[in-house]
């Protein structure tokens, strides 16, 4: 048997509250200024799209997404840090664009800190451009961080 067969496909599906501490356990060993309990629960009551990857029930990726008038704006994509650089960052952003393509998103923006360059990665050979820059925007380790705007069209 090949090994790609032996890999099994991840799935996709909404994030749910008693989702949230297994969300948390990926986001604090993923960010240095991870989203606290509040954020996501904050996030889900107000019918963001949150949406979760999982490979045999284990949460492997997550992203956090909203859209409204005509625009989507992704505040949050992580994946599991032992699972990084396998591909599933770009599916499950992939699966948010489509999803806001659905809901009659034309646009879609986010944020990303300047350090962070495999994101910036991920984004630009997704078809993001730079439309702007928040200065201070980030908490950082010392100081504050830059925030890139980038952005795509939908259509
Ligand atoms: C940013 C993040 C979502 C990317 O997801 P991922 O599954 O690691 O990325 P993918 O495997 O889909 O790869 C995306 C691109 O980044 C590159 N990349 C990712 N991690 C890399 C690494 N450690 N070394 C070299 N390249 C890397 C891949 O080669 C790929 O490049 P390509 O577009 O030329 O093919 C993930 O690293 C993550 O969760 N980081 C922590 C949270 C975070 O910073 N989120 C983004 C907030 S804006």
């Amino acid at each position: 048997m090949s090994a790609v067969l032996e890999t099994p496909v991840p799935d996709f599906r909404p994030m749910r509250e008693e989702d949230i501490a297994g969300v948390l356990a990926i986001e604090d060993s993923a960010y240095t200024h991870p989203w606290g309990e509040g954020i996501f629960l904050d996030c889900l009551r107000v019918g963001y799209s949150c949406w979760l990857m999982e490979r045999e029930e284990e949460i492997i990726a997550y992203g956090v997404m909203s859209i409204a008038a005509g625009e989507s704006h992704l505040l949050n994509l992580c994946v599991k840090p032992q699972l990084q650089n396998m591909g599933y960052g770009r599916m499950m952003l992939d699966y948010l664009l489509d999803l806001a393509r659905q809901h009659k998103a034309d646009m879609a923006f986010l944020e990303v800190r300047p350090s962070n360059r495999y994101a910036i990665k991920l984004y630009r050979n997704s078809g993001f451009d730079e439309v702007g820059m928040r200065r201070n925007y980030y908490p950082a380790i010392i100081g504050r961080e830059d925030a890139i705007i980038l952005a795509r069209s939908l259509v």
